[in-house]
């Protein structure tokens, strides 16, 4: 964050010299329900962010005024707000991300299905314009399909039916290219991560040391944890056999692990009492997987991050796992890696309901 920081003060001091020498090439990033509780902090922290030259706002209502308040950060981007369908396809024009925070959020009581009924359509509309403005024109040049259509990063829930939802309008309409469609499931991740090093009591985001058995100090990385399936309730399945820093944890304490990483999202809904669900961490997560995008795209090599992508790791068609990013998007679906007998139960126990999910979604999208 320092180093990002840093280099966009610098980058605005070159250009106040009245020159240039900004190497990172122009990339538009387009957030669709820019207003909301994740929209206005997710708009913030792309602003921040260097490798966003052109930062779309959209929203179907409040979007001028998140737009113009975004718009006086002396970083590289230049903001744009659009407010309205009508205005939706400029919004789109030449995206090479697009990130889809867009829908109703939870109450407590409600599961992220209750969503269904309202978001469904919403992603439905939002994704059919997609379509539409960020054309493929691989219909025409086959061989530039790759580099014209954006990358779209799924935030509304359910994500484990909005994703197969967008999946089936993008086949509709002739644009379907399953390198680049994401479901975000970097909250989940972030906070195993979170859960993972208060338990093994190790710094959460700082690169750790540690004594090799000659008792040499080695690198060894950051706090990291998989978190496979899907993005509701027991469909998230952190790996925390393969968590690093390794630590002796108990079964005990992995299941409960386990159980708060699963039920995170509820935590955020009961603690808001009806104000809604997680919207600062998801802005936060949802800014790290665009950055990770924009990497991928500008070939920045092994960009590994875990997503709900359309997947054959098992036999269901969607699955979230590691997924390495590229110039393309999805350059390499990442396996699962051994898993201990404790996830290998999860993992049959969670495929019911995700298909169920996955199946709801494809029914919606052929059906309206
Ligand atoms: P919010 O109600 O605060 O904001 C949603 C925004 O979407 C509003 O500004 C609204 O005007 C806008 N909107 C509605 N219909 C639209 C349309 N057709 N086009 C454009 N914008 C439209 O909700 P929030 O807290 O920001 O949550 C948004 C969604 O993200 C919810 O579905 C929530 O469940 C989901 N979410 C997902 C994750 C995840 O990990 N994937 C995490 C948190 C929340
Ligand atoms: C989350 O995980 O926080 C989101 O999916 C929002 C929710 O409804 O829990």
């Amino acid at each position: 964050a320092i180093a990002r920081s840093s280099s966009a003060a610098a980058g605005a001091q070159i250009q106040r010299r009245g020159f240039s020498v900004t190497s990172a090439p122009e990339r538009k990033v387009a957030v669709l329900g820019a207003a909301g509780g994740i929209g206005q902090p997710l708009a913030l922290l792309m602003k921040l962010n260097p490798l966003v030259s052109h930062l779309s706002l959209y929203d179907i209502a409040a979007t001028p005024g998140v737009a113009a308040d975004v718009s006086h950060i002396n970083t590289r981007s230049e903001v744009k707000g659009y407010v309205g369908e009508e205005n939706l396809g400029q919004a789109l024009e030449g995206v090479d991300v697009v990130i889809i925070p867009a829908g109703v959020p939870r109450k407590p009581g409600m599961t992220r299905d209750d969503l269904f009924n309202i978001n469904a359509g919403i992603v439905k509309s939002l994704c059919t314009a997609i379509a539409k403005y960020c054309p493929n024109v691989g219909v025409a040049f086959p061989s530039l399909l790759s580099s014209s259509t954006a990358l779209v990063n799924m935030i509304s829930n359910p994500v484990n039916s909005t994703v197969p939802i967008a999946a089936e309008v993008f086949k509709k309409a002739g644009t379907y290219d399953e390198k680049k469609l994401f479901g975000v499931t970097t909250l989940d991740v972030v906070r195993a991560k979170t859960f993972y090093a208060g338990k093994a009591k190790v710094p959460v985001a700082e690169t750790y040391l540690r004594c090799n058995p000659t008792w040499r100090i080695v690198f060894c990385g950051e706090v990291n944890v998989p978190v496979v399936g899907g993005h509701a309730g027991i469909t998230i399945l952190p790996l925390f056999s393969q968590a690093t820093p390794q630590a002796n944890l108990s079964a005990e304490e992995i299941t409960a692990l386990t159980k708060r990483t699963q039920d995170g999202g509820t935590e955020v809904v009961e603690a808001k009492a009806g104000k809604g669900s997680a919207t600062l961490s998801m802005a936060y997560a949802g800014a790290l997987f665009a950055d990770a995008c924009l990497k991928g795209l500008n070939g920045v090599p092994d960009v590994v991050e875990c997503s709900y992508v359309q997947s054959t790791v098992t036999e269901l068609p969607f699955f979230a796992s590691k997924v390495r990013l590229g110039k393309n998007g999805v350059e390499e679906v990442l396996g699962l890696g051994p898993l201990s007998d404790y996830e290998k139960e999860g993992l049959e126990k969670l495929k019911p309901e995700l298909k169920a999910s996955i199946e709801k979604g494809i029914k919606f999208a052929n059906d309206n």
